[in-house]
C-alpha cells in the first residue's frame, strides 16, 4: 500500500487547488446568492481539461486516473459545491459512460467535444415517479422510421437546462421491466424537447436542476448508446463511477468547514483568550479531522480500485455514504464553533450546510448506499 500521490497527481491537484481559489471561490457567495449558473467558470474548467479528465486523449480527454479526478473534485468543491457537481456530473456520467458504451459515431459526435468541455452533458434518469426507485422509468421511446420518439419528464436534473447533451434512459420494451429500457442522445433544440421549472433549491444553488420534458421528441436511431435493453444497466455501471465524484465533492465541503472552523477558533475571543485554547473546541476540530481523513481514504481507495480495473462498487457506495455523511456533520459543527455567526451569510459555514445535505441524497440516497453495501456483504459470503 502506498500512501504517496505521483507527481502528476500532485500537479493535479495543485493546479486545481490554484484555479478554485482564485477563480471560483471568491465569486462563489453571489451565485449562491442569486443561484446563477457559473458559465465562465465552466468554460474554464473544460480548457483545463477538467470535464473529461478520464478520457482518453484519442477521445478529446486528459487521460488521467480517478484518483486525479478524486483530488481535483475535492479543491474545486471546497471552493463551491455547486461547480463541483457539474463537473462530476459531465465527467462521471456522461463522458465515463459514452467512452465505455458509445458507438464510434457517438464517441465522434458528442463524446470528443463533452471531453473537451465545448459542450456541456447531463444524465437524465430520474422521474417524478422513479427515483430511488429507478426500474420503474415512463418515460418511452418507440422506434418510427429510423427514429426514437421520446415521451416523458425527466427530473432533478444536473445541468439540466445548460446541457449540450443530455443521456436520456428511456423505455423501449415495456415488456421486459428494466431489461427494455435504453439509453438514448438527446441534443438540446431538438423539436419536442423542452424544459420544466428550474428548481429553487436549498443548497448548490448556482448548479441548474431542472426538470425535462420530452413530447414526440424525434431521436436518429444512431443516438442509442450501448444496445438497446441495457439502459439501467448503463444507468448502473456509470452511478458506481458518479458516487466517487459526490464522494469527493462532499469531502470538499467537508474539509472546507474544518478549515473555516480552525481559522475562526483561532481568531474568536471569548472569556479573555481565544476559543481554540478550550478542549471543547479542540476535540470538535480533532473529530472533523478524523472524519475527513476517513472518508477520504475511502474515496481514494474505491478510486484505486476503480483505476486497477477491480470491482468498486461497494467501495463507491461506502465512500459516498460515509463522506456525505460527515460533510453534514462537519459542517454543522463548523457553524456551532462560529456560533451566531455561522448561522449568517457572512460567514461561508451555513452555505456548506445548504451544500453538503444534498450530497446524502443525489446520485443515490443513503438508504440506497445501504442497500448496495449490504447486497455486495451478502453476496460475497
Ligand atoms: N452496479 C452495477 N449494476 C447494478 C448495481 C450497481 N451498483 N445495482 C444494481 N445493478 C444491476 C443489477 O445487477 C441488476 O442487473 P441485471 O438485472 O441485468 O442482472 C439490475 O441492476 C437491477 O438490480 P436489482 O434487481 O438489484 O434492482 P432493484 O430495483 O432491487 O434495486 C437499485 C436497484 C440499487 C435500488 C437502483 O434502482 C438504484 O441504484 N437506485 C438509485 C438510483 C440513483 O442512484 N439515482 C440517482 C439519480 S442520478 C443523479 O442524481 C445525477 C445527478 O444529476 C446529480
Amino acid at each position: 500500500m502506498n500512501f504517496e500521490f505521483t507527481e502528476d497527481q500532485i500537479m493535479i491537484r495543485d493546479t486545481a487547488r490554484e484555479f478554485a481559489q482564485g477563480e471560483v471561490a471568491p465569486s462563489s457567495v453571489e451565485r449562491d446568492l442569486n443561484g446563477t449558473f457559473p458559465a465562465e467558470i465552466v468554460k474554464k474548467l473544460g480548457e483545463l481539461g477538467f470535464l473529461g479528465m478520464m478520457v482518453s486523449p484519442e477521445y478529446g480527454g486528459a487521460g488521467l486516473d480517478t484518483i486525479s479526478y478524486v483530488l481535483a473534485m475535492i479543491e474545486v468543491s471546497k471552493a463551491d459545491a455547486s461547480v463541483g457537481v457539474i463537473m462530476s456530473v459531465n465527467n462521471s456520467l456522461v463522458c465515463f459512460g459514452l467512452e465505455k458504451h458509445g458507438s464510434d459515431y457517438i464517441k465522434e459526435k458528442y463524446l470528443i467535444p463533452l471531453a473537451k468541455g465545448e459542450k456541456l452533458g447531463a444524465f437524465a434518469l430520474s422521474e417524478p415517479e422513479a427515483g430511488s426507485d429507478a426500474t420503474k422509468q415512463k418515460t418511452t421511446a418507440f422506434k418510427e422510421d429510423g427514429y426514437y420518439v421520446l415521451n416523458g419528464i425527466k427530473n432533478w436534473i444536473t445541468n439540466g437546462q445548460s446541457a449540450d447533451y443530455v443521456l436520456v434512459m428511456a423505455t423501449t420494451d415495456k415488456e421486459k421491466a428494466h431489461h427494455g429500457i435504453s439509453t438514448i442522445v438527446v441534443e438540446k433544440g431538438t423539436p419536442g424537447f423542452g424544459y420544466g421549472k428550474k428548481e429553487d433549491k436549498l443548497g448548490i444553488r448556482s448548479s441548474d436542476t431542472s426538470s425535462l420534458t420530452f413530447d414526440s421528441c424525434r431521436v436518429p436511431v444512431a443516438n442509442l448508446v450501448w444496445e438497446e435493453g441495457k439502459g439501467f444497466n448503463f444507468a448502473m455501471n456509470t452511478l458506481n463511477g458518479g458516487r466517487i465524484g459526490i464522494a469527493a465533492q462532499a469531502i470538499g465541503i467537508a474539509e472546507a468547514s474544518l478549515e473555516a472552523a480552525l481559522k475562526y477558533s483561532k481568531e474568536r475571543k471569548a472569556f479573555g483568550q481565544t476559543i481554540s485554547n478550550f478542549q471543547g473546541i479542540q476535540f470538535k476540530l480533532a473529530d472533523m479531522a478524523v472524519k475527513v481523513d476517513a472518508a477520504k481514504l475511502l474515496t481514494l481507495k474505491a478510486a484505486a480500485l476503480k483505476d486497477a480495473g477491480k470491482k468498486y462498487y461497494k467501495e463507491a457506495a461506502m465512500a459516498k455514504l460515509y463522506s456525505s455523511k460527515i460533510a453534514v456533520e462537519c459542517a454543522l459543527e463548523a457553524i456551532q464553533i462560529h456560533g451566531g455567526y455561522g448561522y449568517v451569510r457572512e460567514y461561508l459555514v451555513e452555505r456548506y450546510l445548504r451544500d453538503a445535505k444534498i450530497t446524502e441524497i443525489y446520485e443515490g440516497t443513503n438508504e440506497i448506499q445501504r442497500i448496495v453495501i449490504s447486497r455486495a456483504l451478502l453476496d460475497e459470503k
